[in-house]
């Protein structure tokens, strides 16, 4: 279905919700690596970190079968052919990533022996066994691809502010709808 002029409530809530935690997820990210190891501080910003990556993966789930049932607006008529091919590749590899990055950081603590918990709540299983030399290589992988993820928000950012503020078409607004004239 491409024939919506917006995306329904749970795809622009899940979108926003996304957003707003991988904003806060990056900044967590950088300062606990450079804590002091296994204090109690980085210890505590570890399991908020791997709560909101463990987040970010049960909505990307949440967000591609609600794609998949209600499909997505179409681009605005005017919109060159190769534009329309660009976003549909820059969108499949954000959700691409928004798995990738939460798996490899799943990888990563599994091979380091550490639980990925979801507030305490519940735990997922290892999804390796332990091994010091995977887990090093995974500490690069992680790190390479949510640099790979942020650069490709920057991007996007980029190309929805162009949309409202030099085509001003709508497309910001069909995601934030309050923007709607
Ligand atoms: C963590 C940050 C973000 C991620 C991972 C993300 C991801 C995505 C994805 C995957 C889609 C496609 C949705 C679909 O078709 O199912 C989308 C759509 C959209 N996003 Fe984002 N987004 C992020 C931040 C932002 C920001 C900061 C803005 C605006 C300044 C924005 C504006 C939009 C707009 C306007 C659309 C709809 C595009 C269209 O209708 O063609 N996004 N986003």
């Amino acid at each position: 279905m491409r024939d919506a002029t917006s995306y329904n409530i749970p795809a622009i809530v899940m979108h926003w919700l996304v957003a707003l935690l991988i904003a806060a997820t990056f900044p967590i990210a950088w300062i606990m690596v450079d804590m002091q190891d296994d204090s109690p501080e980085q210890l505590s910003l570890f399991s908020l970190h791997i709560t909101i990556g463990v987040s970010v993966l049960m909505l990307a789930i949440a967000r591609l079968v609600n794609r998949a049932l209600r499909g997505v607006p179409a681009a605005p008529a005017d919109t060159p052919a190769i534009v329309n091919k660009l976003t549909s590749l820059v969108h499949f590899a954000l959700y691409a990533l928004l798995f990738i990055v939460p798996m490899s950081g799943w990888v990563m603590s599994s091979a380091g022996g550490h639980d990925v918990s979801w507030l305490g709540l519940f735990t997922l299983p290892s999804i390796v066994v332990a091994d010091d030399s995977l887990h090093h290589t995974m500490e690069g992988v992680h790190e390479t691809v949510a640099n790979v993820l942020l650069g490709l928000i920057a991007l996007h950012t980029a190309a929805a502010l162009k949309h409202h503020f030099i085509q001003r078409d709508g497309v910001l607004a069909r995601m934030l709808p309050f923007l709607r004239k």
